[in-house]
């Protein structure tokens, strides 16, 4: 496996530990009816945006998804939309920071609205990353050549996923310790699924 695929699969990974921590925090809210954690949530909310728009983004939409256009024709239309998904995502997530803002002042039924918009939200992601993983990985792996994946994998290899960068402890650490307590082991101290 080239470095930029296991780059990939981790960070689809680490991508799917912060989706699911919101949603448990989400559950926790609603089935044991105690307040909302309003600093996770924002910081899971910051991290998916800056993890997504600066880190994981680019290097699909500039990088694999680039090269394979142009080493196979056939895949173009599954790729437009893979990267019209990530339009989408970014839509939805400014939909729910509204939401969430709204909860915050405690609008009447803005917490449902959150949670709904969270669980499609989450669907939608999960739907995303599967077909990346089912579809464009395997026809990566077959159809790039070498140089391409020099190329693409400078690019997976050249900063770090936000979550463990110089600020991260700062900035993401209830984050952090959430994925500890939720999270498997390698990752974290959670049950294994
Ligand atoms: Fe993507
Ligand atoms: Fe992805």
């Amino acid at each position: 496996m080239t470095v930029a695929l296991a780059c990939i699969q981790m960070d689809h990974h680490s991508f799917a530990s912060v989706l699911t921590c919101l949603q448990a925090e989400l559950r926790e809210v609603a089935h044991m009816h105690r307040k909302p954690n309003f600093r996770l949530i924002e910081q899971i909310l910051t991290y998916i945006g800056e993890f997504l728009d600066t880190y994981h983004h680019p290097k699909e939409d500039e990088y694999l998804f680039r090269l394979l256009r142009q080493r196979e024709p056939g895949m173009v239309d599954t790729l437009n939309d893979l990267r019209g998904d990530h339009h989408r995502g970014k839509g939805m997530l400014k939909d729910l920071w509204l939401h969430l803002a709204d909860w915050k002042r405690g609008g009447p039924n803005a917490a449902a609205a959150f949670m709904g918009s969270y669980e499609a939200y989450h669907a939608f992601e999960r739907e995303h990353v599967r077909t990346e993983e089912r579809v464009v990985l395997p026809r990566a792996t077959a159809a790039l050549t070498p140089a391409d994946w020099l190329e693409v994998n400078a690019a997976f290899l050249k900063d770090r996923d936000p979550l463990f960068d110089s600020q991260a402890t700062e900035h993401f650490a209830l984050l952090r310790a959430e994925i500890d307590r939720l999270s498997p082991p390698p990752y974290g101290r959670g049950e294994a699924a």
